[in-house]
């Protein structure tokens, strides 16, 4: 594979290999060579289309964008392209519009998870106050918009829709489950919604835009949706990670933002009969953490970690990745099959 895909999908992370594992073999290497080619445009893209105004508007704006990332969501997009006409230059757009998405709803969820770090920086609001994140989340938005309305009335509404999707999923994470509903089910559905939704656009707008058979839509869709649970069950798992330098991210956001993650829905199960699980339980909590000195909150991060339920997410996210990789049955073998198989495998190996 080719330093730069390596480069744009492997950020930080000369361990992750996404480039490396997605493509190994002769055939593969013709449409990674493709798919570099249209990262590095991506590339150019994004940088012009995260300017906005002279002055500290467009220092904020370009900030997380030069700090890294794996464009995950255009590596899809252009793969799935490949079952039509390959990466058109609507294909580029959408997946321009997807990324800025993406990037926008990661400086909103900073605040909202009063996050220290991003991608191996300093969080937005960390460097210039709440205030100036949130608008310029809102600023990219405009801008991810603006980019889709190029593309017409379809791929407008497939973003509004994907949008209303992740801000409900946000949304019922703060507000958490109702008295009558299951905690688990309720999980699933907000990371279904606030990160699956978007992944799935992803797979969509690649599949429509470059004329591929629509009869291959939904069982991308599907792909991307049950990918991107597993995608997030990782990431909640990432959170407890204290390899900062992968991740990007300090250990334990989640956890100390009161996010209760799938480890933590499956210890407090296990609390109910078990007195070690409850003790742990009780060192997890926001105000526990908030209070103890560091030794001993990381000591409460790791012993979630190596506990069982941690184990039991990770099982969780590789069955969501197998139903991922079972939807693309109706797709033609190939190169675009076996490549989406190893993404889904991938989204669970990674470590950052
Ligand atoms: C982070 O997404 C937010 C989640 C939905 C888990 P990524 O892990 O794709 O973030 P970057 O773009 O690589 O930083
Ligand atoms: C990511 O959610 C943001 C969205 C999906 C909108 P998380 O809060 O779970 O992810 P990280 O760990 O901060 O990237
Ligand atoms: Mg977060
Ligand atoms: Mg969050």
């Amino acid at each position: 594979m080719t330093s730069s895909l390596k480069r744009a999908v492997g950020r930080r992370s000369a361990s992750l290999s996404l480039a490396d594992r997605l493509f190994s073999t002769g055939e593969d290497r013709r449409t990674a060579a493709l798919i570099e080619d249209a990262i590095d445009a991506l590339e150019e893209r994004l940088s012009v289309e995260s300017r906005f105004a002279a002055g500290l508007v467009d220092v904020v704006a370009r900030y997380l964008l030069e700090a890294g990332g794996k464009r995950v969501r255009p590596v899809l997009a252009f793969l799935v392209a490949q079952l039509g006409d390959g990466i058109t230059p609507d294909v580029q757009t959408a997946a321009a519009s997807i990324e800025l998405t993406h990037l926008a709803s990661l400086y909103h969820d900073d605040v909202m998870d009063d996050a220290d770090q991003r991608r191996g920086v300093p969080s937005a609001q960390n460097v210039w106050g709440n205030s100036v994140a949130i608008l310029t989340g809102d600023l990219l938005f405009a801008r991810a918009s603006q980019l889709l309305a190029q593309l017409g009335e379809r791929a407008i509404r497939l973003q509004a829709d994907t949008f209303e999707r992740l801000c409900l999923g946000q949304l019922n994470e703060t507000i958490g489950p109702g008295p009558d509903i299951d905690p688990i089910e309720h999980y699933i559905q907000v990371l279904s919604d606030k990160t699956g939704s978007l992944i799935a656009a992803a797979g969509q707008l690649g599949l429509i835009f470059s004329n591929a058979p629509s009869a291959y839509e939904e069982p991308v869709r599907v792909f991307g949706e049950k990918v991107g649970v597993a995608f997030q069950l990782v990431d909640d798992v990432l959170d407890l990670s204290p390899h900062s330098e992968e991740t990007g991210k300090l250990a334990g956001t989640d956890i100390r933002a009161g996010v209760a993650t799938l480890p933590v829905l499956y210890l407090r199960e296990a609390a109910v009969t078990d007195a070690e699980a409850a003790a742990l339980l009780e060192r997890l909590t926001p105000e526990a953490l908030e209070s103890a000195d560091a030794a001993t909150a990381d000591a409460a991060i790791t012993a979630l970690r190596e506990h069982e339920v941690t184990q039991r997410t990770v099982a969780e996210a590789r069955r969501w990745a197998a139903e991922a990789t079972a939807a693309l049955a109706p797709l033609p073998d190939g190169t675009v099959k076996k490549t989406l198989i190893r993404f889904a495998d991938t989204v669970v190996e990674r470590t950052s």
